[in-house]
């Protein structure tokens, strides 16, 4: 199994790597992005991996144990400034993320990621977190349980869906992802129901990005990004759904505005100063020709901003 890096060219084009600088991929995974810009940099620069994920941790420690200029982290990016602190770098020159769960964790049943292959209801991308998709299932109130599917998974029929789980868990605990899946495709009108597209897409995403507190993980790395990066350097992000590009582009307006004291102020009191600038003003997605070779491309959209 090997996952396919989206948008390679792209990155390496809008990210351009120093050769002997500090380079930051957030999201290791499958190592693809990683051994691109590996390419680029010398023997005096650097990379550092990280990934939540122990399995992908083992797996990239793997891949990359020949270079001696490569250092793999198991660490949440919400922590990376930690992670930078243990090895004792205080900026870097490039920051790349790619949200999301790879093919590793969509194609092993048992990670209980996947509507189509059967496994425990899991979807914890770190197993030490405490949270299972599980326990939210088979505790949560319906209240609580649509609101989270509205929420994260930006379902119409998420109070149908979460009905539907409420009297199915009443008879039988769920514990698998496909009974969820079709207890969700009970839920949804058939009429609703898209060709092609899974009715549990939606709602699955909800979980997965709640029980991994995901959104919560990108507003803090970004939180926190304009100290460790240096200036100059440059930050990519890489989303697979709008929540996660609603949250980087706004986060890209706020580092770019200047001053915002009230108009009429004489002076000003707020010390804001423009921290990035946006490399492109739209998202940058995959051109066809990766379009056809990787169909997983279809939703991914980068922002790439620089430091001011
Ligand atoms: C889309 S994959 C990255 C694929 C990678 N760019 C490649 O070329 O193979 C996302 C990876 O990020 C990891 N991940 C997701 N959220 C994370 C977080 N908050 N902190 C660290 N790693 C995270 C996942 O475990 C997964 O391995």
């Amino acid at each position: 199994m090997k996952h396919i890096p989206v948008l390679i060219r792209e990155v390496l084009k809008f990210l351009p790597v120093d050769p002997d600088g500090i380079t930051l991929d957030m999201t290791g995974g499958g190592g693809g992005h990683s051994a691109a810009m590996l390419k680029e940099i010398s023997v005096k620069g650097r990379l550092i991996i990280l990934d939540r994920d122990p399995e992908a941790v083992v797996r990239l420690k793997e891949r990359f144990q020949e270079h001696a200029n490569v250092t793999v982290v198991q660490s949440n990016f919400s922590e990376f400034d930690e992670a930078l602190d243990s090895l004792g770098i205080s900026t870097v020159s490039s920051v790349l993320a790619d949200f999301g769960v790879s093919l590793f964790h969509l194609k092993s049943a048992e990670r209980g990621f996947s509507f189509r292959n059967d496994g425990p209801l899991d979807m914890r991308m770190n197993p030490a977190d405490r949270l299972t998709a599980q326990e939210v299932v088979n505790s949560y109130s319906r209240e609580t349980l649509a609101n989270l599917i509205r929420k994260y998974g930006e379902e119409d029929f998420a109070w149908n869906i979460a009905t539907a789980i409420v009297a199915a868990r009443a008879i039988k605990k769920i514990d698998t992802t496909l009974q969820l899946a079709e207890i969700i495709a009970s839920a949804i009108p058939r009429k609703a129901q898209k060709p092609g597209i899974s009715p549990a897409t939606k709602t699955f995403q909800a979980l997965r990005i709640y029980v991994n507190g995901e959104l919560d993980a990108i507003e803090k790395m970004l939180g926190k990004l304009e100290a460790r990066i240096d200036k100059g350097g440059r930050a990519a992000f890489i989303s697979f759904h709008s929540l996660e590009d609603r949250l980087v582009k706004d986060y890209f307006k706020e580092f770019e505005k200047e001053c915002v004291c009230p108009p009429g102020f004489p002076v000003c009191v707020c010390g804001k100063a423009r921290t990035f600038r946006q490399i492109t003003r739209k998202p940058i997605t995959a051109k066809d020709d990766e379009l056809e070779m990787n169909p997983l491309s279809r939703s991914a959209k980068m922002r790439v901003a620089e430091r001011v």
